[in-house]
């Protein structure tokens, strides 16, 4: 690999709709390669994406990850520059945040501060901003340090509530919002630092 060329790990455990967009975005780019989809679920639909895109998957085992630093090293020997979270539901641990500090970013499908930490993911975030009324939503990108959700945001966009949205409605307004947004961001920020 070139200087200059960076290596991207996306880890998700489930469907993974920004993933496919990730892949898809940097498919042909001059600097930046998808190389490796990581999950800790056997059944999580990115690896069908991963598949389908000829890109090497990895799944976790959830003991090794938490306790070991095999990964890491594996990562690290694979040439893994940059990792992306995308819907991804384990705890980082500390040893591999610390391999790639400031070299992890994370979406969350809220407004952070608010809406975030442990047990906000998927539709119970979602539910708990519409239960609080909120006007409006939106997405944050962050680097991802040792606590949840809690890393330096790096963008975040708004979208509007309805007043008949319900969680699922919302769902799918923020997945767009995603969708449009996570790849571009995640262009600025791996040119930023390699
Ligand atoms: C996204 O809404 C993301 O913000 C959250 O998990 C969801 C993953 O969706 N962290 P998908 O698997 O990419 O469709």
């Amino acid at each position: 690999m070139k200087p200059g060329q960076a290596k991207l790990a996306i880890f998700a455990s489930g469907k993974g709709s920004n993933a496919d967009k990730i892949i898809q975005y940097f498919e042909n780019h001059r600097n930046i390669h998808v190389s490796l989809i990581v999950s800790n679920k056997a059944t999580a639909g990115v690896l069908d994406i991963a598949h389908k895109n000829g890109i090497p998957s990895l799944i976790l085992e959830k003991h090794k990850f938490m306790e070991s630093n095999e990964y890491v090293q594996y990562l690290k020997n694979q040439g893994i520059t940059h990792i992306v979270l995308a819907g991804f539901l384990l705890k980082v641990p500390d040893n591999l945040i610390q391999a790639y500090n400031n070299k992890m970013v994370n979406i969350h499908p809220a407004l952070l501060p608010a809406y975030g930490g442990k047990g906000m993911y998927g539709e119970h975030v979602h539910q708990a901003v519409i239960q609080a009324g909120e006007k409006e939503s939106g997405i944050t990108i962050h680097l991802v340090d040792e606590e949840y959700d809690h890393g330096k945001t790096i963008f975040q966009a708004k979208v509007a509530v309805a007043a008949q949205d319900t969680p699922s409605s919302l769902a799918e307004k923020i997945h767009q919002l995603e969708h449009q947004h996570y790849p571009v961001v995640i262009e600025k920020w791996v040119l930023r630092t390699s």
